[in-house]
């Protein structure tokens, strides 16, 4: 019989496994090519070749013992230097292989984290709309997810309202840029009001408030800026990476932390990461990838393809009529749904073979999710059911 704790979980993830199943349904009705599914981060482009030949050349060249034995739990040393240095050039830093954690994804360098700094009932605020998983990652260690409401105008994270909502259990804010579900970008000004919060908040209450910067989406973005490196704005920051995007390779479980030198309690909490990626079970990121990452740090996706599945979508759901804030980054777009019952449209939206996901996943009603890396003709495709989908709400 499964625990208490655990039956909540499932069920709270019901809505996203009814969909995937839906979605199998129907195209076994209709024919994959009849039914747009926009419901899934999967990458659609593939993993650059370079990754296979590096994955190849690893294979070939590691001692057997290296490659398949246990690594330093905080991974390999010398894959670490290298992203230390990668950001170093990047981003200006002086980091070593010491503020690198090698992890199974974001998901896990948020999991570790999250692991190492929080109590049962400590607070952890997320500004909607969020990556709904937060909130069981939250949950794993007893902590307290703090929603701060929407700002739809822009959605750039509503920080007057953060500053409302910091209480003397708060341990941490996550932020989330580029941003699933809204596709925007946290901008500089944006970024440097938020550190001035937390400084001065931690500061009140007397004890740290880390700040977790979740970027697998880093590099992907549509246009001729800079990305903001949150530790320019504050000191107490972590950032939560994946190649799972940057290199479409969500499968293969291969991202890090990044631990900023200037962290409050730095050499603690290097021991704890190091002992919560072990005893949470995925005891290191996996090897052979590990060793392939040096060699294709400077790799990226074809953006490209993003970007024109982008324009043609974001194009088509402004001339039908339908209202968003234009996507900057990651592969998302967040419109408002056309009545305030998010699930009950994204239901009605299953008639026109559209796979849609309510605002609600990301706790914020009232609007619905587009994951637009399919192919490009799904998307054009899927332009006359958008339209009878908007018409029925219009009538
Ligand atoms: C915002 C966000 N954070 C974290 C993750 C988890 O990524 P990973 O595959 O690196 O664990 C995802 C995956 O979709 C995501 O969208």
């Amino acid at each position: 019989m499964i625990s208490d704790k655990m039956k909540a979980f499932v069920n709270g993830s019901s809505a996203i496994r009814a969909m995937f199943e839906d979605g199998k349904k129907m195209a076994a009705i209709y024919g994959a090519e009849n039914v747009y599914d926009f419901s899934l981060g999967n990458p659609s482009v593939e993993a650059p070749e370079e990754v296979k030949q590096a994955a190849i050349e690893v294979l070939n060249n590691t001692s057997p013992n290296v490659l398949h034995g246990y690594p330093n739990n905080v991974g390999f040393e010398d894959v670490r230097l290298a992203i230390a240095n990668q950001s170093n050039k990047q981003h200006g830093t002086s980091y070593t292989e010491n503020n690198i954690v090698m992890t199974t994804g974001a998901a896990a360098a948020i999991n570790i984290l999250l692991k190492s700094i929080l109590n049962p009932g400590d607070e952890v605020i997320v500004f909607a709309p969020y990556f709904g998983e937060y909130k069981s990652y939250i949950g794993n260690y007893d902590g307290i997810i703090v929603t701060v409401s929407p700002n739809t105008k822009d959605f750039q994270p509503n920080l007057a309202e953060l500053n409302s909502k910091i209480t003397p259990r708060t341990k941490a804010v996550i932020i989330n840029t580029p941003n699933n579900p809204t596709g925007v970008i946290y901008s500089a000004k944006t970024l440097s009001t938020l550190a001035d919060v937390l400084k001065d908040r931690q500061k009140e209450i007397g004890h740290p408030i880390y700040l977790i910067s979740d970027e697998p989406y880093r590099e992907l973005f549509y246009g001729d800026f800079e990305i903001p490196f949150v530790p320019d704005f504050y000191d107490n920051t972590f950032i939560a990476y994946s190649y799972s995007k940057s290199l479409c390779l969500p499968g293969e479980r291969i991202g890090h932390l990044t631990v900023n030198s200037k962290v409050d309690g730095f050499d603690d909490m290097i021991s704890a990461l190091s002992c919560a990626n072990r005893i949470s079970g995925f005891v290191n990121a996996p090897n052979l990838w590990q060793k392939v990452i040096p060699k294709v740090l400077d790799c990226s996706v074809d953006v490209s393809i993003y970007k024109k599945n982008r324009d043609t979508l974001y194009d088509i759901l402004m001339e039908l009529g339908y209202e968003c804030v234009k996507p900057d980054g990651a592969f998302y777009v967040f419109p408002k749904a056309l009545i305030s019952d998010d699930k009950a449209f994204c239901d009605a939206a299953k008639e026109f073979r559209l796979l849609i996901v309510p605002g609600s996943a990301f706790g914020c009603p009232g609007y619905f999710r587009m994951a637009y890396c399919v192919s490009h003709e799904t998307i054009v495709n899927s332009k006359e059911s958008l339209r009878a989908l908007k018409e029925k709400f219009s009538r």
